[in-house]
């Protein structure tokens, strides 16, 4: 157990450092669906392949005009009504997402714009889909030293804009969404309590979007050899990602003197159900300790956690003081687990 990740849960045990709570979330995702049906008509594939294997039923996908901060910005909207915070009243925008808009502006400038937030200063934080996560964590630390009392963290992405819709291998299981936490400091509430984030470049290559960036800039031959879609090698992916999770779960919760019986809700990165599955085999725990939401959305990246936070949360599945440990993992590879004391106004 890193002795900086102690010094923090003491710190903020003891109040020496501002706590930081999520106070309202939203999410959005875009009406068109896509469902197994329609992919067993564009690849060759069958919905018993796709449901067996990752547990997947349907997925949304933004329509041409709607950009990665178009969905980032409903999503916004949604949590600062949930909040009761005025977009004016936001210091800080953090987006989380691994398909911006552009290269540059960043994509949480662009939401900053299109919801009136005109007092933050806004910038993107790529983590793939640990990207809300490492987000929330970020913002903590602004809260915690006072330099901001309203941060908006949004993951938001538009992945159905990085698919290759040939590959059957990762076209069924992706899908778009966005969702935001409004996170601000609460007098006597813990927030979050702990925060584990890892990564290992040395695994960069497991999954990768080639081209595109300053190393393989764009031409006519790396889109002929469809270089700007992610490409994963699937079966690695998934030992390092359930062995990763795992293994940031339990120091999130062992920083804390936590077990999972402790936990009201576990919500993992909704990649795989047999991801979510072996978890939940090694960590314990009841079944409906865990939320899932997979077979509606498939993997959402960046939005995966916070989308599923949202659910839970509107759904009644969290009350003040729950605990609830956030779990996620992806290309870097980068993972992490959050363990965040609920609170309600
Ligand atoms: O968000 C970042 C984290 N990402 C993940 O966590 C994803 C981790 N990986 C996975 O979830 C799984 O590895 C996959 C769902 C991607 C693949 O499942 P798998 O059980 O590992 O399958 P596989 O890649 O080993 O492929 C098994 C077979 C292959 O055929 P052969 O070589 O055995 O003849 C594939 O060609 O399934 C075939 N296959 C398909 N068949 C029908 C691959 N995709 C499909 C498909 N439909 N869509």
């Amino acid at each position: 157990m890193n002795n900086i990740i102690k010094a923090q849960v003491a710190a903020r045990a003891n109040q020496t450092l501002r706590t930081a709570c999520i106070t309202g979330t939203g999410s959005y995702v875009p009406e068109k669906i896509l469902t197994n049906a329609d992919l067993e008509k564009m690849v060759e594939t069958s919905n018993e392949w796709i449901v067996e294997r990752t547990g997947i039923e349907e997925r949304h996908i933004a329509a041409p005009d709607q950009p990665t901060s178009a969905l980032g910005a409903k999503a916004a909207q949604r949590a600062l009504e949930a909040a009761g915070v005025a977009p004016e009243d936001v210091d800080m925008i953090i987006t989380a997402t691994i398909t911006p808009d552009m290269v540059f502006p960043n994509t949480a400038c662009l939401i900053q714009e299109t919801i009136g937030a005109k007092n933050a200063f806004c910038f993107d934080l790529e983590a793939a889909c640990s990207g809300f996560l490492y987000s929330l964590d970020v913002a903590a630390q602004f809260i915690a030293t006072g330099r901001a009392d309203t941060v908006l963290v949004i993951g938001a992405e538009k992945i159905s804009s990085i698919t290759d819709w040939s590959d059957r291998s990762m076209c069924v299981l992706f899908g778009d969404a966005a969702g935001a936490a409004v996170v601000q400091h609460r007098p006597g509430a813990n927030g979050l309590l702990a925060s584990v984030m890892r990564s290992d470049g040395g695994l960069s290559d497991l999954l990768k979007l080639p081209a595109g960036g300053s190393r393989m800039p764009a031409s006519e031959e790396t889109v002929k050899a469809g270089l700007h879609y992610m490409k994963m090698n699937g079966r690695e992916v998934f030992k390092h990602a359930v062995n990763s999770m795992v293994g940031a779960a339990r120091d999130a919760m062992e920083s804390c003197g936590l077990t999972i019986d402790d936990i009201k809700l576990v919500i993992p990165h909704q990649a795989n159900m047999r991801i979510v599955n072996a978890i939940a085999g090694r960590l314990g725990g009841a079944p409906e300790q865990y939320f899932i939401n997979l077979h509606k959305y498939g993997n959402t990246s960046a939005a995966s956690v916070i989308v599923a936070l949202d659910e839970a949360a509107r759904a009644g599945r969290l009350d003040k003081g729950d605990l609830v440990m956030l779990i996620a993992f992806g290309g870097g590879f980068v993972w992490g687990a959050g363990i965040l004391e609920w609170w309600t106004p």
